[in-house]
């Protein structure tokens, strides 16, 4: 379509959905971690419409909530008498100038592209529908076509005739049309059907009595079309959405150890020679630097990821940053605010919360950070934990560049360690520990001659 002719957007996303059996309203449902409707809205909102208006009617509430934060108007249809009164319920909210596009909200794969496409094929001032050739028809309204190819109508399953049902172009329920005579042809739809619903397909053949050019333009696959009825729709569409999202990670340079074993659930983006293994889960915002190393059953979950840094296997990070040549786990757990600086490292069962791990420090096993800012070159021994809750409050911990902690040491916050501080092993550290010294918390070892162990009594 040109770029001057004003578009108009109404997703219908009013039916229960009851085939889900769910107290999840259909358009809700989780694909790829986010509702079905939220798909339908990011590919409306690429075409960057003029208005955008959702028909919601199940689950009204829940359903306006999750997408409050959207620039969308909303049409109540407080009954669902069909997808042409559907439509009827957005009309106040639309003006008359230029086109309106019609798209489901239970139907998610659909590109921009594939509109573009659709746009391109109608003329400015007639009705086009998208449409797609399937190997079983059934249940579906049929592209009825006249000799010379022209489309005359859409008849749903349930009026075809036996010759209809031959017919295998379908309509996928999409249609661009022309905002000024639309409402003229939806006050003259009647319920006069095996449904008894005011059905939006019938706007085809009042078009082409008033003699508006009316074109089906065919999908190339059915799967983008494919609507989400149940739950076995769903999982079909979630693989669908994750081969394709894992394809464009590949295109951009990801090396991945099996496709069908990486699932997406948000906005990713890899540099080159990123090497994703087996099991990964990758959500919300997680970018992947160059020469990067995801080991298997990795959780991502908005996680920045530096340049040559390796996240070996089990790993497990949430908000969080980690700079270039780092190396993280097995088993490490990253939890929000975490902030790994380049060459640092955390080992296998490490939790490091809202803390500063600077360049090149260590904390190898066992260990909990939280709340704390360390410095370069930091060395924290195995088992070491910042006691940084007093049971009301977080306090800090804070320790400087090149300190040594030992094994086993209770850092019990808000203290400071000083630069380049030892502290030995076992220690409890409620006092600041002087830079460049040693400090030690430790009961003096005995040892107790002659002593017996209890016997078990018979
Ligand atoms: C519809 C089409 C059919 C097409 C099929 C593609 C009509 C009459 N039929 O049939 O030609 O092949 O989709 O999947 O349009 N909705 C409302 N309010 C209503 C009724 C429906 O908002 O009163 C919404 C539903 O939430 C859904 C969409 O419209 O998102 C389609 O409705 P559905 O009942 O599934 O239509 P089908 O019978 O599948
Ligand atoms: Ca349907």
């Amino acid at each position: 379509m040109t770029t001057d002719t004003p578009l108009q957007i109404v997703v219908l996303a009013a039916g229960q959905g009851k085939r889900m059996r769910s107290a999840l309203p259909k358009v809700l449902q989780p694909l790829a971690g986010q509702p079905l409707l939220a798909h339908v809205l990011e590919t409306a909102a690429a075409l960057s419409p003029e208005r955008t208006v959702v028909v919601y009617g199940h689950g009204g509430d829940a359903v306006r909530e999750t997408m409050s934060a959207r620039d969308i108007a909303w049409a109540e249809q407080a009954e669902q008498k069909g997808t042409g009164h559907a439509v009827q319920q957005a009309l106040p909210e639309l003006s008359d100038e230029g086109r309106v596009l019609v798209l489901l909200g239970d139907v998610p794969l659909l590109q921009a592209q594939t509109l573009q496409t659709l746009f391109r094929e109608t003329p400015e001032d007639g009705v086009g529908v998208l449409s797609v050739r399937v190997a079983d028809p059934t249940g579906y309204g049929r592209i009825v076509r006249n000799a010379t190819g022209g489309v005359q109508a859409i008849v749903e399953h349930r009026d075809a005739t036996p010759d209809q049902h031959e017919i295998d172009e379908i309509n996928t329920g999409v249609f661009v049309l022309p905002a000024r005579q639309l409402s003229g042809w939806l006050d003259r739809i009647t319920p006069h059907n095996a449904q008894g619903e005011y059905y939006l397909t019938d706007v085809i053949g009042l078009a082409v009595d008033d003699g508006t050019p009316v074109s089906a333009t065919p999908c190339a696959g059915y799967e983008e079309v494919m609507g989400i009825n149940d739950r076995v729709h769903l999982a079909q569409a979630e693989r669908a959405w994750q081969r394709r999202a894992v394809e464009t990670l590949m295109r951009d340079g990801a090396r991945v150890a099996d496709p069908a074993r990486v699932d997406i659930r948000g906005a990713v983006t890899v540099a080159e020679d990123v090497f994703i293994d087996v099991n990964v889960v990758l959500e919300g915002e997680v970018r992947l630097g160059a020469g990067s190393v995801v080991g298997p059953n990795c959780v991502l979950i908005n996680a920045d990821i530096g340049a040559g840094t390796t996240l070996f296997a089990n790993t497990y990070i949430e908000d969080s940053r980690v700079g270039a040549r780092c190396n993280l786990g097995p088993f490490a757990r990253l939890r929000p605010g975490a902030d790994f600086r380049d060459g640092s490292k955390a080992g296998n069962f490490v939790e490091v919360k809202k803390s500063v791990i600077g360049e090149g420090s260590k904390v190898n096993h066992l260990s909990y950070i939280g709340d704390s800012v360390l410095g370069e070159r930091v060395n924290v021994g195995a088992g070491t934990i910042t006691c940084n809750y007093d049971g009301a409050n977080k306090h800090q911990t804070i320790i400087g560049d090149d300190a040594f902690i030992g094994s086993g040491v209770e850092l019990i916050a808000p203290v400071e360690v000083g630069r380049g501080a030892t502290i030995g092993a076992g220690s409890t550290i409620s006092k600041p520990a002087a830079a460049d010294a040693l400090t030690l918390e430790r009961a003096r070892q005995r040892t107790i001659e002659g002593w017996e162990r209890p016997v078990k009594k018979k």
